[in-house]
């Protein structure tokens, strides 16, 4: 039986390519202790990962003027996964003239990499389900994953200024195309789940989401096994912290997803836990959704959990390792069971973001 399993894990053995965006403030750090941790998952099972460092945000624009270089997104097409730490810096924060801001990197990798469906998964962790500010019996046994588009609508859509300056406009364009490709994204992954996908719109008033609803229902009809229903977006920002637990998989557009996956990160009780993946057409990207954190930088204090976990998403959305995946999330849990926690959620001693990564990476290490 050993010798059995043995050759199984061999035939599985990996050798993949990473592409390493650690970009801006906090992002250098929890990036590396999230690569101690793929790190460890190579030793333990036998995979060659080869990561290549590349550049963006506003150490892009330091060091060439752009947020998002040819090379970046090259070396990044060319890879089986990217692992992303965060862009933004107050040093272009507070400058309203300035011209190239880092999250336009951002916006450039979305785009160029066409990373159209970001998965954004809410669940407790049972250590700290008294963090949430939400009530416990509320919040407990919450599971769901919100599926926003990632490459269309307000934020790509025709925008500007009219001629007087006295007036702006943001345009919400989509299309069948790009709504059926995320709605296709969404209901595989309903069909992985409890087969109920919840499509969050504003169909009363807005011309795009009556095509997303009208989208949605046409194609309903091929994915009969699944539950499909519909919801307002006024309303499903309530229902988000009054009835959680009853959300499988909610789909909706690009605006509407940042504005709700900001919400749901209450649920968890930290930001500095949420792991993010964003599936692309050329490759996938993953990465923790807390953002640069500059006040944290350099000074060893960052939660890498979210960075770590976020590997774990690219172990098994990206390379399909889902055991290896399962290895990482364990050993997450087990360092928040243990209190090896960073400031942002110790209870008593806290510790740093090098401590936590390594006590994780040697849990891993020491996984059969
Ligand atoms: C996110 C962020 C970005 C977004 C910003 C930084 C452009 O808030 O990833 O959710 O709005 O998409
Ligand atoms: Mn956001």
């Amino acid at each position: 039986m050993q010798k059995i399993i043995l050759k199984i894990n061999s035939i599985h053995k990996m050798n993949k390519q990473i592409a390493v965006l650690p970009g801006d403030g906090i992002g250098p750090e929890v990036i590396a202790e999230a690569q101690k941790s793929l790190q460890a998952i190579e030793k333990i099972r036998g995979h060659k990962f080869t990561y290549v460092p590349v550049l963006g945000g506003a150490a892009a624009i330091d060091a060439c003027g752009n947020p998002m270089p040819d090379e970046t997104v090259d070396i990044c097409k060319q890879s089986d996964a990217v692992l992303f730490g965060a862009f933004g810096s107050p040093k272009y924060d507070n400058d309203p003239n300035a011209k190239v801001r880092p999250e336009q990197g951002l916006l450039a990798i979305r785009k160029r990499l066409e990373l159209f469906a970001n998965i954004r998964p809410i669940y407790t962790f049972p250590a700290l389900i008294h963090k949430s500010p939400i009530k416990k019996e509320i919040v407990d046994g919450a599971d769901f994953v919100v599926v926003r588009e990632l490459t269309g609508g307000m934020y790509f859509g025709m925008k500007g200024r009219t001629e007087d300056g006295k007036s702006a406009f943001d345009t919400n364009l989509y299309s069948v195309y790009e709504i059926e490709r995320i709605l296709k994204c969404a209901y595989e992954l309903s069909l992985k789940r409890r087969k109920k996908l919840l499509v969050v719109d504003k169909a009363n008033v807005l011309a795009s989401s009556r095509l997303w609803r009208e989208t949605a229902q046409r194609m309903s009809k091929d994915y009969p096994e699944v539950e499909t229903s519909y919801m307002f977006v006024d309303n499903a920002s309530m229902r988000i912290v009054t009835t959680p637990k009853d959300f499988d998989v909610m789909v909706t557009e690009n605006t509407f997803g940042d504005i709700l996956t900001d919400e749901a990160s209450v649920i968890t009780g930290s930001m500095g836990l949420m792991p993010s993946a964003s599936i692309g057409v050329y490759t996938s990207l993953f990465e923790p959704i807390h953002g640069s954190y500059p006040q944290a930088a350099g000074k060893n204090i960052a939660n890498p959990m979210a960075a770590i976990l976020s590997a774990a998403m690219l172990l098994e959305t990206g390379f399909g390792l889902k055991e290896e995946a399962q290895i990482v999330t364990d050993a997450v849990n087990k360092a928040l069971a243990d209190g090896i926690r960073t400031e942002d959620i110790a209870e008593g001693k806290a510790y740093g973001t090098k401590e936590v990564g390594d006590y994780i990476a040697k849990v891993i290490l020491e996984t059969k």
